[in-house]
């Protein structure tokens, strides 16, 4: 019988996941059947009741319910609870098991796509939101020399850091304004600030950007973000958006509901947009 899986947002039209989960099923021989649900804002634990009570099987959640889905789950894997949001539930019986793939399939992207080891790194991370938050302990597992944390609320920043610390308090972590970037550099920029969505600029100094840094917006198919033209000016050529990302925290959830890692190659290529 055909298995039933789905991802709920609002709106949804846009989201990608149908696509790459059915790419997947092909590649991997999954008898799986993956389609969108639009979540009426208020009403996301009916929405996914009703699709549980069809016999769904698990569920991606994007915005605006990756809260929503933290509070319906019953079981919360550790990369779930640090992040604060759930993106991929699976659901046996009674139980809600819940993950966020994001983190792991950005660290997975940048480490095993890109060939961009982090172990021994300086790295800096834009935003202190809920991308950071999920970025967190897989960035640390990787054992960067550093990571410091830039965001435009200090405070925002200063909490991720400390969280970070009592986690692996082994790395330098620390948390600055944007003023606080005083012509040092890093080898990996990420941007997790929600600015490239709506084609904001971000006060950074081009001193940021190491001799070979790589520049890489979480953001996907949004072309030469406000970031990643910033980089480029800065002289940076290993510029990247969140494609991989995309794909791979996608594998990641294929892999925990079926048990097969599919390749995510094929997935990239068809849908990445050239960063112009
Ligand atoms: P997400 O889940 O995408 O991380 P979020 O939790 O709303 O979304 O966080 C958005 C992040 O982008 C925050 O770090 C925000 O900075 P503040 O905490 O100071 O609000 C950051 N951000 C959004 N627009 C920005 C801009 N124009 N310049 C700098 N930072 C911005």
């Amino acid at each position: 019988m055909t298995d039933r899986y789905a991802v709920i947002g609002n709106p949804i039209e846009q989201s990608k996941s149908p696509f790459i989960h059915t790419a997947f099923a092909q590649v991997t021989g999954q008898d799986i059947d993956y389609t969108k649900v639009l979540g009426p804002l208020g009403g996301f634990a009916q929405a996914v009741d009703a699709f549980r009570a069809a016999g769904g099987k698990g569920m991606n959640v994007t915005a605006p319910f990756k809260l929503d889905a933290f509070d319906y789950a019953t079981d919360l894997a550790p990369g779930a609870q640090m992040a604060g949001a759930v993106n991929a539930m699976k659901f046996e019986g009674e139980r809600v098991y819940a993950e966020n793939f994001d983190g792991v399939g950005l660290v997975r992207d940048v480490v095993h796509n890109l060939r961009c080891p982090l172990r021994g790194r300086r790295v800096l991370v834009l935003g202190a939101g809920g991308a950071t938050r999920g970025a967190l302990l897989p960035l640390l597992a990787e054992q960067p020399a550093q990571l410091v944390i830039v965001n435009r609320t200090l405070a925002k920043a200063e909490e991720l850091a400390l969280l970070a610390r009592q986690q692996r308090g082994s790395i330098p972590v620390s948390g600055l304004g944007y003023t606080g970037l005083t012509g040092q550099p890093f080898d990996v920029v990420f941007n997790a600030t929600s600015a490239s969505l709506s084609a904001e600029s971000l006060p950074l100094p081009a001193s940021v950007f190491a001799p070979g840094a790589v520049a890489y917006d979480l953001t996907y198919g949004k072309g030469l973000t406000p970031f990643l033209k910033l980089a480029q000016q800065a002289g940076v050529t290993r510029l990247h958006d969140g494609v991989g990302m995309l794909a791979e925290q996608a594998a990641e959830a294929f892999a925990w509901w079926r048990g097969v890692r599919p390749d995510t190659s094929d997935v990239i290529r068809q849908l990445t947009v050239p960063l112009l």
